[in-house]
């Protein structure tokens, strides 16, 4: 994982395989099957790179042959959140990997003419406040999306927050970081611009749709 120099609190997730695996989900001609796969294994390996910072607590474990000084996860626990749709796909690849999370919903989509995001859902757990969020969703564009259900999230108190995504726009970070620098990002790639729709160019189309075939 790199920082970006010229963006503080932007980390590029630059592991061979997640770099492999995004290539094939960009291609225009990969399947709906094979773009979720994509997306699930993705947010597996990117769940292992986020939580390196995780605390850990000396317990002792009784093997069959003897004591044996371990470690295990301690401090605050977790909760994922999905920005609906698209960050669905990036649950069940996180999830197996962080099994005690609690997963918590909010409802967004960007208006077809403005891009501003419009909350439709939003069901937290009810424990939120004590628990870490790794906010979820593809695609950080305009990043008007991403900043609202950050501006949700604080308001429930919640102290840490990361923000994952697979491919980011810099109009995006600047948007995201300009209200929220204290929340890190977490991306596989750092992309050219926006289009005239606030699409990510090259990105990798419009992920919603890809993950649940509807266009
Ligand atoms: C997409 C994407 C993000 C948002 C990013 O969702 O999944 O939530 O756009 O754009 P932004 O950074 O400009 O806000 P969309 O609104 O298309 O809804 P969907 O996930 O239901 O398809
Ligand atoms: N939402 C997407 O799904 N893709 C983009 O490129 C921008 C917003």
């Amino acid at each position: 994982m790199i920082e970006k120099k010229e963006y503080e609190g932007v980390f590029i997730f630059d592991h061979p395989l997640i770099q492999h695996k995004l290539a094939l989900m960009r291609d225009k001609n990969t399947s709906t099957k094979e773009f979720r796969e994509l997306v699930s294994e993705v947010s597996m390996l990117m769940a292992y790179e986020v939580t390196r910072d995780i605390p850990l607590r000396p317990v002792d474990v009784e093997t069959p042959i003897g004591i044996a000084h371990c470690h295990m996860i301690d401090g605050k626990k977790l909760a994922l959140v999905p920005i609906l749709r698209a960050g669905l796909g990036m649950v069940d690849g996180m999830i197996n990997l962080i099994p005690m999370a609690k997963v918590g919903h909010i409802g967004l989509y960007r208006k077809p003419k403005t891009f501003k995001p419009v909350e439709y859902y939003c069901k937290l757990p009810d424990d939120i406040e004590n628990r870490d969020v790794i906010l979820l969703d593809p695609m950080l564009a305009t990043g008007g999306s991403a900043a609202a259900a950050v501006d949700f999230l604080k308001k429930r108190n919640i102290e840490h927050i990361k923000f994952v995504c697979l491919v980011a726009a810099p109009e995006g970070i600047e948007h995201f970081h300009g209200v929220h620098p204290d929340i890190p990002i977490f991306c596989a790639a750092l992309d050219d611009c926006l289009d005239d729709h606030a699409y990510i160019v090259p990105g990798l189309g419009d992920a919603g749709d890809r993950l649940f075939g509807t266009k």
